[in-house]
């Protein structure tokens, strides 16, 4: 494969890159990255990243991965849009509710090989969630090629995009609920005498070996809930607390509000 391109390089970006220099299949010299400050680009330039103007990442690139801020997405296209031979190039977008209608209209043709994503951070440990809807162009063989790439740091679904803003509040947000639950067992454990760094070790070692059990012996969560719940013991205590406070409903509505604020975007 060309070098693959990023156009913008900030969290996304580079978690991206850094998923996948993780992997050992890349190094920095596969990638030609462009940013728009100053201080950015020479920060990686530092970093040893190959950093050029955004012209030239698209040239110099087989796949292009758009990683700036929506609001920035406008700009970038019209710099790019009467390069020649773009409909030979692959461009994956990253932005959140950024249509593939939408892109088409920004690239004012639609001959072009574009894919619209919703990846989370956790691509950067080899562990993110890629969403991915194709648009027109695609062969399989090309459609195959993008989802090996992508499943380099990740699991790859691909969905129908009226998925995406679904997946946005559950995958792309995700991290965060996540991050503030165990910032909630952490605070739980302090409370009950551990240091806050202790407790969060716990907490994450807790959530990691649940999931990893879960995950061996294929178990649905209730399953799993059912061999720790012992009759009158205290894990039925702690949950029937859980559950008269509707912790379980209280999720399923955060997550319909990140929903309805991607729809809004
Ligand atoms: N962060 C997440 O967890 C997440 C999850 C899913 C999807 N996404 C999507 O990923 C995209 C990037 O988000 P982010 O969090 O990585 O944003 P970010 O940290 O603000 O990074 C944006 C990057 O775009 C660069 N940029 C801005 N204008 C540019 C231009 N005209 N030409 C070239 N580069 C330009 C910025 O350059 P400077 O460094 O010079 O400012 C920066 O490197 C967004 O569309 C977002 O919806 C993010």
């Amino acid at each position: 494969m060309g070098k693959i391109g990023f156009i913008g390089f900030g969290n996304m970006g580079r978690a991206i890159a850094e998923g996948l220099l993780k992997t050992g299949n890349f190094s920095k010299g596969d990638f030609i990255v462009s940013v728009k400050s100053a201080e950015s680009n020479e920060k990686l330039r530092r970093e040893g990243f190959k950093v050029a103007n955004t012209n030239e990442v698209v040239q110099e690139s087989e796949v292009i991965l758009l990683a700036v801020k929506p609001k920035d997405l406008p700009t970038v296209v019209s710099q790019i849009k009467d390069l020649p031979l773009l409909e030979k190039k692959i461009f994956i977008s990253t932005c959140a509710g950024v249509e593939l209608r939408k892109l088409n209209e920004l690239f004012g043709k639609n001959n072009l090989k574009l894919v619209r994503t919703m990846p989370n951070i956790n691509v950067k440990v080899g562990k993110g969630v890629w969403a991915v809807t194709f648009g027109e162009n695609f062969s399989a063989e090309e459609r195959e090629k993008v989802k090996k790439l992508l499943a380099l740091t990740g699991l790859v679904l691909e969905v129908e995009e009226n998925l995406m803003d679904s997946i946005t509040a559950l995958a792309g947000s995700g991290p965060a609920f996540v991050a503030e639950i165990l910032d909630a067992f952490a605070q739980g454990g302090v409370k009950l005498g551990f240091k806050y760094e202790t407790a969060l070790k716990i907490a994450v070692y807790t959530f990691l070996g649940t999931i990893s059990l879960m995950e061996e012996d294929n178990l649905h969560p209730a399953i799993l809930r059912d061999r720790v719940t012992s009759p009158a013991g205290t894990t039925i205590y702690g949950l029937s607390k859980l559950n008269k406070e509707g912790l379980k409903g209280t999720i399923v509505e955060v997550l319909e509000e990140a929903y309805k604020r991607a729809k809004s975007l």
